[in-house]
This record gives C-alpha cells, structure tokens and sequence, in this order.
C-alpha cells in the first residue's frame, strides 16, 4: 500500500469521549507509552508533523483521528504503563482505552506496537485485553534501529513466546530508518480489506 495523503481529522478527550468514528475502516496504533505510537504514523505517513511525539513518554493525552488516502481512519491512542504519571492520570488514559475499544464503531483492526527490546506485563495484559473483542491485532515491535542485527531473532522470539504467539506474527519496524515500512503496509493493507469484508 502507497499513502499518498493523510490529515488531522479531530480528537477526543476524556470529557468529550465521541469514540464513534467516521463510516470508514478504523485502525487504532495501542502500545505503552513512548513506545513510538505517534512515530509510527508519522514514519508511515511520510509527515514528521502529523502526530505530536516526545522523549518524555504520556505525550499523546488524546485520542486522536487521521483520515488516510480519503479510505480509512488512523487512531493514535495515549499509552499505559507511564509508571511516572500519577494514579489518577493513568486512570484517565487507561479509561480513555478501554471506552474508545468499548465505542469505536468501524474498528477493523489493531496495531499493537512493543519496544523490540523488551515487552512488560501491561503489555500482555494488553494483548489479551484486545484479545477479547476478536479484531485483528497486528503486532509490531518499533525500534529496531537500537539493537544489533544480531540480536533481532533472539528479540523475535523472546516477543512471541512472551504474548504467546507465533514468530512469523512478530513484526519489527524502525521509525528512524524506515527499515520493516513496506512489510508493516502490506500488513495494514491485509488488516483493512479482512476487515471490510467481515
Ligand atoms: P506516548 O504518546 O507518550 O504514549 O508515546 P508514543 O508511543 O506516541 O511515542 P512517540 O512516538 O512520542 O516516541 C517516543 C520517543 O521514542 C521519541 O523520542 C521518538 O523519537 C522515539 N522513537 C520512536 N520510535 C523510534 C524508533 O523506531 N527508533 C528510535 N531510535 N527511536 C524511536
Ligand atoms: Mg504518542
């Protein structure tokens, strides 16, 4: 899949909380904070600008919407697990997830991200949580840039044996050199036509 465009459409906060959607194919980008949600799509959007990102993680407080190639719809969620932010704070986000999974209407697909060098509890919690509504979950693990290439098999399959799936489900991606880009699209690309023939 080429994206040729991509624009802000809008974002929630947890007080306005309208989670519906826009009657076109939903994939929401889900991972722990700084993980590299809001890298992400803007390494596969080809705009450095479209998704606020930060070094200090609990950047992304919102939920927020971008419409892609005018046919579907890319949510970067806030993350969990930001064992900084206060209780309350992390209850708000951990809220504003679980609502929006509850709410969204025209969910086709989930991109789970973890950090290739090492994946947490929350995260197979996360994984199981998603689990549970039976919605594609493509797993990606971001930062491949800072592991050697060596080491990557071993990283692989410590993620699959750790959220207990299959090595060839495990994809890996760097948002800084771009390497695994083509592969995560052709994936994504899969994910919205399941999804819209379900
Ligand atoms: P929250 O919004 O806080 O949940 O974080 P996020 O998951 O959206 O992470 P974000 O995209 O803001 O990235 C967090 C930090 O990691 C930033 O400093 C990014 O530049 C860095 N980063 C993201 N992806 C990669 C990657 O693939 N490689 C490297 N080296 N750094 C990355
Ligand atoms: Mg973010």
């Amino acid at each position: 899949m080429r994206i040729k465009n991509a624009r802000f459409l809008r974002s929630e906060s947890a007080i306005t909380k309208n989670y519906a959607g826009f009657n076109v194919p939903e994939i929401a980008v889900v991972g722990r904070s700084n993980v590299g949600k809001s890298s992400f799509i803007n390494m596969i959007t080809n705009n450095g600008k479209l998704a606020k990102t930060s070094s200090t993680p609990g950047r992304t407080r919102l939920v927020n919407y971008f419409m892609i190639n005018e046919s579907f719809v890319l949510v970067d969620l806030p993350g969990y697990g930001y064992a900084k932010a206060s209780k309350s704070e992390q209850a708000v986000w951990e809220g504003m997830i679980t609502d929006y999974f509850a709410e969204s209407k025209n969910l086709v697909g989930i991109i789970l991200l973890v950090d290739i060098r090492h994946t947490s509890e929350n995260d197979r919690q996360m994984f199981e949580y998603l689990y549970t509504y039976n919605i594609p979950v493509l797993i990606v693990a971001t930062k491949l840039d800072k592991i050697k290439k060596s080491e990557k098999y071993q990283k692989v399959l410590n993620i699959s044996s750790f959220l207990k799936v299959g090595k060839e489900n495990v994809y890996t991606i760097s948002n800084q050199t771009r390497e695994g880009k083509e592969q995560v699209l052709a994936k994504l690309e899969q994910l919205l036509e399941n999804g819209v023939n379900v």
